[in-house]
């Protein structure tokens, strides 16, 4: 199967089957480091340029590693020494790049919607590494590809959501996939950062931790996004770490082999503790090492291959 799409954008206009397509060419290339049955570098030749406008360490490193892997040539756009500092617009930005014939551009920008922005602007292909708070869609594909992983289907998944929903994309790039492939999700946080909206989606709202995490298959924490935040929507992160932080007292009200997932970067101490974070039930690191292959997956179906038939 191929991608119906030129760009990957969001994970809410992707179909079930998309989605499991690219986690089934994610989980063949984390197995063999290959597409199966294809040559090791089939992206040779093609050129990936990294526009990352916000900070990161995981995604933006990922995406190098599998353009890389896949035998691309990767470029990491600077935005700190760019030509923006003069002035320059993003579309002037994006337009002059395209000039250079890259075939795949992935771009992460504090603006939600400046990756459907710029894939209208240019003729590669656009993959969105995290715009604002609206979609961060490879990173919900690396978490769907852990859950599968270790439980071995998302259908029937029951997964709690905890913390600054208002302002996480990776929540909301969850939600769509997590429901698009048959689990039940809940979010749960202090009522200043659950947006109204969010029962439309198909979520169960809490506003108690102990509540949300009953009988659940897996935990997400999320970071509060104060870089996000108009104003502070909490007392103090001491107050929100005491009734809302993942701890092991808390913790207890879970299911002994719940799953504790994070999308990084963690605050050790607010939303979730040191001793959570590295502890027996945590996939946090499992879940970057997901990343490289979810990232190859997308390129190389955005580069035209097709995923081949991969036993699970
Ligand atoms: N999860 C995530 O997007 O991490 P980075 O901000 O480090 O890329």
């Amino acid at each position: 199967m191929t991608l119906s799409t030129k760009h990957l954008l969001g994970i809410e206009t992707l179909s079930a089957e998309e989605i499991s397509s690219i986690l089934d060419t994610a989980q063949s290339m984390k197995k063999e480091g290959a597409p199966p049955g294809k040559e090791s570098s089939p992206l040779a030749g093609k050129t990936i340029i990294n526009l990352f406008y916000e900070s990161s360490t995981r995604t933006r490193t990922s995406f190098e590693l599998a353009g890389k892997r896949l035998g691309a040539d990767v470029l990491n756009f600077d935005f700190s020494t760019s030509s923006m500092s003069k002035g320059e617009t993003l579309k002037d930005t994006v337009i002059n790049l395209q000039a250079m014939n890259p075939d795949i551009l992935v771009i992460r920008h504090s603006a939600p919607g400046a990756a459907a922005f710029v894939a209208e602007a240019v003729d590669a292909s656009v993959i969105n590494a995290g715009d604002g708070a609206h979609e961060h869609p490879t990173q919900a594909l690396l978490d769907l590809l852990t859950m599968r992983e270790c439980r071995g289907s998302i259908q029937g998944l029951l997964v709690a959501i905890l913390g600054d929903i208002a302002h996480s994309r990776v929540a909301r790039s969850n939600i769509w996939g997590l429901t698009k492939l048959g689990a039940t999700v809940r979010v749960a946080g202090p009522p200043t950062m659950i947006p109204p909206y969010i029962e439309n989606m198909g979520v169960e709202m809490f506003y108690s931790v102990e509540e949300a995490i009953a009988d659940v298959d897996v935990i997400m924490c999320l970071r509060i996004q104060r870089e996000r935040q108009q104003k502070y929507l909490l007392p103090s992160l001491e107050e929100y770490a005491k009734f809302f932080g993942l701890n092991h007292e808390r913790l207890a009200h879970a299911k002994k082999d719940v799953m504790i997932m994070h999308p990084g970067p963690i605050n050790r101490g607010v939303e979730i503790s040191s001793a959570v974070a590295d502890g027996k039930n945590s996939f946090i690191l499992e879940q970057v090492t997901n990343g490289v292959a979810v990232r190859m997956a997308c390129f190389y179906l955005l580069a035209g291959g097709r995923q081949g038939h991969v036993a699970h």
